[in-house]
């Protein structure tokens, strides 16, 4: 009889886990594949992390690592001390780590100290801005992998550039659009608009909560000014990241905001993709969201001066704008007035966890 081949995959925040969940279940598929779900607990809110378990069906996680909100050295030092005892007790066969936050990061450290085969699903994405915290555990991530999983041409060419060899590197697709095309029509009916009173009406989403326009209050300040412009226009939904809710609140005491400007908690996984697919525009920094609009043909203006997903940009659904009440009001008016008449990137189809998988299966 075959041994069965160990996998741990970690997640830790909210965007790992629709990364997470459509391999979980692509590695469950396979006889000889035994995976267990690792959760470093960097997210605890139960918005930020068991409202998308719950959505996505995520199996309950093996392990809770309790590491919770921290600077960054030592939220990384918390995760990679509890995940090392884990790993100890649990050695796998391959470490799976997914996207760029401090989770993944800490993971790939721990699992390359203990000579474990690490795979990186998402390796490759560069924004090339290191003041970006993502970038930094992109990097790391990448250089300590021995199996690179990319989403589009770009991150192929990027890990070249930095000197990986070829046969690490496999394009495999977005992963995150798996979970979009699963959950897209539970999505649709679920109809989040009614909530906030705009079912079959125009209206804009977003979120902001880069440190880079969400802990500067004056960023921050001429950012809220520019959505409350564009809400004048379209009612603008922001569901707010528990990291700026302190900044948001003493701004929306100071300034005088329209009630069209709607801001609430952070959305689980279904209601959140239901409110962006019937949206108008997307507003917003998160990287995620970026991939997702483009899969849904709503146009995103992204307030960043920079993206990892140069993909979206090239593909006509994405635009760069920056941090600046008049920048933003203008590029809304221009980009959601004529809506996309983008194309969704090559091989964002659905089937990259099963690309993974079959994959997997050859390399181990
Ligand atoms: C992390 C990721 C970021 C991702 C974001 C999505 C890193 C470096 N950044 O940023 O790439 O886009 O998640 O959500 O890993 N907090 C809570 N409750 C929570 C989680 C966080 O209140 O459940 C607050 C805490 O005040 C905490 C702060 O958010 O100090 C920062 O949390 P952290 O997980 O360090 O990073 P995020 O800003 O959420």
């Amino acid at each position: 009889m075959t041994r069965a081949t160990k996998f741990a995959l970690v997640v830790g925040t909210r965007p790992n886990f629709m990364k997470a969940a459509p391999l979980i279940r692509a590695l469950e598929s396979v006889p000889r594949f035994q995976s267990a779900l690792v959760h470093t607990g960097q997210h605890y809110d139960h918005l930020m992390s068991n409202a998308f378990v719950k959505d996505l069906s995520l199996p309950e996680p093996d392990v809770n690592l309790n590491v919770g909100s921290s600077d960054h050295g030592a939220q990384t030092g918390l995760i990679m001390i509890h995940l090392e005892e884990y790993l100890k007790r649990n050695p796998p066969d391959c470490l799976v780590v997914v996207g760029d936050v401090n989770s993944t990061m800490a993971g790939a450290l721990v699992a390359s100290k203990m000579q474990l085969p690490i795979a990186h699903v998402e390796a490759g994405c560069r924004s090339f801005d290191r003041t970006m915290p993502e970038e930094i555990n992109r990097l790391v991530t990448d250089a300590l992998s021995d199996i690179l999983f990319t989403a589009d041409p770009y991150g192929d060419r990027n890990l070249v550039a930095e000197g990986h060899s070829k046969e690490k590197i496999h394009r495999v697709g977005n992963i995150m659009i798996d979970t979009v095309v699963e959950y897209l029509p539970m999505a649709r009916k679920r109809c989040a608009a009614k909530k906030f009173g705009l079912q079959g009406k125009p209206y804009v989403v977003t979120t902001i909560h880069r440190p880079s326009n969400a802990d500067h209050l004056d960023t921050l300040e001429s950012v809220l000014l520019g959505l409350a412009d564009v809400s004048r226009k379209w009612p603008v939904v922001f569901p707010v990241h528990p990291r700026t809710r302190v900044n948001i609140d003493h701004l929306r005491k100071k300034l005088d905001l329209p009630d069209s400007l709607i801001f609430s908690a952070p959305l689980s996984y279904l209601d959140m993709l239901s409110l962006t697919c019937t949206a108008v525009g997307l507003l917003t920094d998160s990287g995620g969201l970026q991939a997702e609009a483009a899969y849904l043909k709503v146009p995103a203006l992204t307030v960043r001066p920079n993206t990892e997903w140069m993909v979206t940009i090239d593909c006509g659904t994405n635009r760069l704008v920056r941090s600046e009440r008049n920048a933003i009001s203008a590029a809304a008016q221009d980009c959601f007035r004529s809506g996309s008449r983008g194309t969704t990137p090559e091989l964002w189809d659905g089937h990259a966890s099963e690309r993974i998988v079959d994959l997997l299966q050859k390399l181990l």
